[in-house]
């Protein structure tokens, strides 16, 4: 299908995480046209079936099934393809099977478009980050990974909910993998723009360290929880993809937990992970080097060398 439209934007792989992100799209109305490209091509044609069955409901948007060649013309290209975790698999174990999917797939998508933001949502996603940025050979901004913006938001859930505040008037971050080695950053934490020991200390709820430590394991063992439960996680992932879209589309310079190529930020380099960066029309605009605690500095360096010992097995 030609494309009339701004705004287009192209999904790799309509599993669950694929398909829910398409129909968060169409939700948010600011997407006129999705193109879904699956292997199994009846597969992504079901999908954008149902989805254009709901138009009578959502503001107009074109949902199609297309291949690669579809991704020509979009403004981001959403990569969600690959085997997901199974109950008891870590994220770093998916590394092999879905690094060979992207050797394989990702210079087919370049040859259609090389102007587009890859957005990277396959895990382990900071690894393919990487990979992609490797294998495209496209500059570092215009790769960008979903990374830790899914933790973020579940880090503020947990917080809100302990503190009984809106998750959105509580501002926390999830840095380094998006995986087992990632570290909260309570330094960078606040609430309605106090930081958030000084909110303790005036609150009287009087909760302990344990309490509060507590929610960075349910961070970490989020997933986990979930896919012991219903074998995969799909609708907050898909909401953080739709606000990273949301933010390259409007140019909006949103500050978003994503991955991306380290450049000495914290003496890290050459591997990708996630840090508060400004996002907008370009992708990576600024990756943010806040001042960060020793302990939190030594954590997030952790998990670069956790990140990079993986990289490191993988010819690229
Ligand atoms: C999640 O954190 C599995 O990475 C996925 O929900």
């Amino acid at each position: 299908m030609e494309s009339i439209v701004s705004h287009k934007i192209a999904i790799i792989g309509t599993g669950f995480v694929g398909s829910t992100t398409a129909f968060a799209l169409a939700l948010s109305g600011i997407v006129p046209e999705i193109a879904l490209i699956d292997l199994n091509a009846r597969k992504a044609e079901g999908e954008a079936m149902d989805i254009n069955h709901g138009m009578a409901f959502i503001p107009p948007a074109s949902v199609y099934n297309g291949d690669y060649s579809s991704c020509s013309g979009a403004e981001i290209i959403i990569i969600t393809a690959g085997a997901n975790q199974k109950p008891g698999e870590t994220r770093l174990d998916l590394v092999k099977k879905n690094t060979a999917i992207f050797k394989e797939m990702v210079p087919q998508l370049v040859k259609y478009n090389d102007k587009a933001i890859y957005l990277i949502v396959t895990n382990p996603v900071d690894i393919l980050t990487y990979v992609t940025l490797k294998v495209s050979g496209l500059p570092s901004n215009q790769v960008i990974g979903s990374g830790t913006v899914l933790d973020s938001s579940r880090f503020r859930f947990f917080l809100g909910k302990l503190c009984g505040i809106d998750p959105r008037n509580v501002h926390a971050y999830i840095i380094g993998e998006h995986g087992d080695s990632e570290v909260a950053a309570w330094s960078l934490t606040n609430i309605a723009g106090t930081p958030f020991t000084e909110y303790c200390d005036r609150c009287d709820k009087g909760c302990d360290q344990a309490e509060k430590q507590a929610i960075v394991d349910d961070v970490r063992n989020a997933a986990y929880k979930i896919i012991e439960r219903k074998n995969a996680t799909y609708y907050a992932v898909a909401l953080a993809v739709r606000r990273i879209v949301e933010c390259i589309l409007r140019d909006e310079n949103s500050v978003l937990t994503v991955s991306s190529l380290m450049k000495g930020q914290y003496g890290i380099d050459n591997i990708c992970l996630s840090l508060p960066s400004i996002v907008g029309k370009t992708g990576i605009k600024k990756v943010l080097e806040m001042s960060l605690k020793e302990e939190e500095i030594a954590s997030l360096k952790k998990s670069a060398e956790t990140l990079k010992e993986v990289a490191s097995t993988l010819e690229l």
